[in-house]
């Protein structure tokens, strides 16, 4: 499979979204187990999680957990493959999503996050969410501070505006290594980030790439072109949408989501996708 890199890690070019199978309208363990090992027989190495991925109060960190749980099982070799996590968001257990970025909280988050996924360091810690009571700098200082720590051996940012990102450049330096924004054909407003991380040399993880979980990988409204070109090809329009994504940039890691193996069998074919000049223009014109 085409790779890509994050920081100083190469990484498949398309990653393993882990949120569909930790909250609502999750999958059996057993199928999750087998999505995650779809994914690894079909070269990913990049599989994106975060603590907050779970349904009921008392089961934080189930994604990671399972995410751990599903390398383990695995008969092959998974040392080479990037588990990223996040820190910052919290699910108090009434499907509402709510922000904690106190340096204590992000640090007995880390924490956790370590235990579960049963490693010294975490390869990519990326701060969740901004909270609004906490500046901005002292979250990032939070996450600088895991790094030097020897907690975290990468550090990126998620749903961060142009000018986070530069803040957050300036105080992680060559630590931030990625930036994870909703961007996808029908969620395009995330150009200037994804321009500011070509020019800064980092990592672009476009999340929700297709649309998201309640569109059931719909693609949105913008789909029509995508399908005619899928229906050309005689591939999915998902494996389109994440090869134009692909082809936005060579910063760009799509991480689209799965919670069976054939969509994330699918999804990983278009890492080898190569669209024409006259598709590309056809669908950012979309
Ligand atoms: N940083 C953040 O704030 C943030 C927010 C949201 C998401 N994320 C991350 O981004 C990842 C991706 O976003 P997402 O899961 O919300 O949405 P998504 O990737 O746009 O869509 C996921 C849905 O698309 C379906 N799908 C995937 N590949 C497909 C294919 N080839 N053909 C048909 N359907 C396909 C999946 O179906 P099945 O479930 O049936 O397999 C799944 O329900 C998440 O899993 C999570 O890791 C981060």
């Amino acid at each position: 499979m085409n790779t890509r890199r994050i920081g100083n890690t190469e990484v498949s070019a398309i990653g393993l979204g882990g949120m569909p199978m930790s909250i609502e309208g999750r999958p059996d363990e057993e199928r999750s187990v087998r999505t995650v090992h779809a994914a690894l027989d079909a070269g990913v190495t990049l599989i994106d999680t975060a603590d907050a991925y779970h349904l009921h109060a008392d089961e934080v960190g189930h994604n990671e957990s399972l995410i751990a749980r599903a390398l383990a099982s695995y008969g092959g070799d998974t040392s080479g493959v990037l588990v990223a996590t996040k820190g910052g968001h919290l699910r108090p257990g009434d499907g509402s999503w709510t922000v904690n970025s106190s340096a204590e909280y992000l640090r007995t988050a880390c924490e956790a996050s370590l235990k579960r996924l049963g490693v010294e360091a975490i390869g990519l810690y990326q701060h969740h969410r901004p909270d609004p009571k906490v500046p901005y700098a002292d979250a990032i200082g939070a996450i600088r501070d895991l790094v030097d720590a020897g907690k975290v051996r990468m550090a990126g940012i998620s749903n961060a505006n142009p000018e986070q990102i530069r803040q957050a450049r300036e105080i992680l330096g060559d630590r931030l290594v990625s930036v994870q924004n909703q961007y996808s054909p029908a969620f395009r407003s995330s150009e200037p980030e994804l321009a500011l991380c070509d020019e800064l040399g980092l990592a672009f993880l476009p999340w929700s790439p297709l649309g998201g979980i309640s569109r059931a990988g719909e693609l949105g409204s913008r789909f029509a072109p995508f399908a005619e070109v899928a229906a050309a090809r005689g591939v999915s329009p998902q494996q389109v949408c994440l090869a134009w994504l692909l082809a936005r940039s060579p910063r760009v890691v799509p991480i689209p989501g799965s919670s069976r193996p054939e969509t994330v069998r699918d999804s990983v074919a278009a890492a080898d996708l190569q669209l024409d000049a006259d598709e590309l223009a056809a669908l950012d014109r979309a």
